[in-house]
């Protein structure tokens, strides 16, 4: 049988079919079979034939052309990235889902200082007003008597000093609406970016308080003082975590009068962790098997795609961390964010 294949495979086809005929198991591997034209690359699969007593009496060989596996397998290639694109897209929608309650924060946010900075145009505009009324009244050559009357009159001394306020004012409206485009950035910067350095403390100060800006519910947020841990990664994928934590305990914490989010980074040796614990309802043992399934959700449609942890867990691993519920007893759940960071910072 050996015989009907390419020279340089006929050892490996008679070795093949001794062991199949010592194990009596079926074997598999690719060889030329010698056909009319040339040779046809097979992937074979060799079952021994065994009689009633057990006995190797013979050999079934079933070949497979090469060309037809690696068609499938172009195929198989070709599914798995279109399913990667899928998911691409999927983390995607997550992110313009927590854009849009974002921006409502947003929103919310700017209102203040540029409602701060257009009240003191105005201000200012009647400041100037009375100021030309007082010069006009000096180029006119008006009495020494007079100016002082008018100057008492248009309440200049005080208006001076309103008006370093308003300036001042202004100038804090100005800084807090730029404070606020520089989070926006660093929340919008593109995650699949190189891995830097960047401090954890820090990103989960902005993305927490992002995350409650323009909330109604009275949901406190306690930050434990928070020493900068330098870590190595992708700041704006951990910022999604972050952010998607926090998240999901204001959620938990919906309608509960006294809820509130407790945030600590700590350093333990080369781990930094992050842990976000709430006061909720908690997680029953039979929901939390599941929790980081994609498209794992209690929430209702529209309200969560139950893609937040699944999406969570493995950017975590991503950075050679770990994200995981914590065992400590409740009340509330907790959930700590492990990753490896500089030692020494
Ligand atoms: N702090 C928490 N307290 C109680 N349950 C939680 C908490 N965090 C997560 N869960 C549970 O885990 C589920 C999955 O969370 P996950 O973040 O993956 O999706 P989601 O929040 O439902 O949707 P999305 O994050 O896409 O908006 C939630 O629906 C909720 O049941
Ligand atoms: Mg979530």
């Amino acid at each position: 049988m050996a015989d009907l294949f390419a020279e340089e495979h006929r050892g490996t086809v008679a070795a093949m079919l001794q062991t199949i005929r010592d194990s009596r198991r079926t074997g598999s591997f690719e060889a030329n079979l010698l056909a009319a034209e040339g040779v046809e690359p097979l992937d074979i699969s060799i079952a021994p034939r065994l009689d009633d007593r057990g006995r190797v009496d013979g050999f079934v060989l079933t070949g497979r052309p090469l060309g037809a596996l690696r068609a499938a397998y172009a195929e198989l290639r070709q599914s798995h990235d279109a399913l990667k694109t899928a998911q691409a897209q999927l983390v995607r929608n997550e992110k313009l889902a927590s854009l849009g309650r974002l921006l409502a924060g947003v929103a919310h946010e700017l209102n203040n200082p540029i409602s701060f900075v257009y009240a003191n145009t105005h201000a200012l505009e009647r400041y100037a007003g009375k100021f030309e009324t007082y010069f006009a009244r000096v180029q006119a050559g008006a009495s020494r008597e007079e100016l002082i009357a008018l100057r008492q009159d248009l309440r200049l001394d005080r208006e001076v000093a309103n008006l370093r306020e308003a300036t001042k004012g202004a100038r804090e409206g100005a800084e807090r609406v730029r404070d606020i485009d520089e989070d926006l950035r660093r929340l919008s910067a593109d995650g699949a970016g190189d891995m830097v350095l960047f401090d954890l403390a820090e990103i989960v100060r902005v993305a927490a308080s992002w995350v409650m800006r323009g909330r109604k519910e009275p949901v406190a947020l306690e930050m434990e003082p928070m020493q900068s841990v330098q870590v190595r990664g992708r700041p704006g994928h951990v910022q999604q975590v972050v952010m998607n934590l926090v998240q999901n305990a204001v959620d938990a914490l919906e309608g509960q009068a006294d809820g509130r989010v407790r945030l600590s980074v700590v350093q333990a040796g080369d781990r930094a962790d992050l842990t976000v614990q709430d006061n909720g309802p908690g997680i029953p043992a039979e929901v939390a098997a599941a929790i980081f399934d994609p498209f794992f959700t209690t929430k209702p449609v529209g309200r969560g795609t139950g893609l937040g942890l699944s999406i969570s867990h493995k950017i975590a691993q991503e950075h050679g961390g770990t994200l995981t519920l914590c065992d400590t007893p409740g009340p509330g759940a907790c959930f700590r964010l492990s990753l490896p960071c500089e030692a020494g910072s």
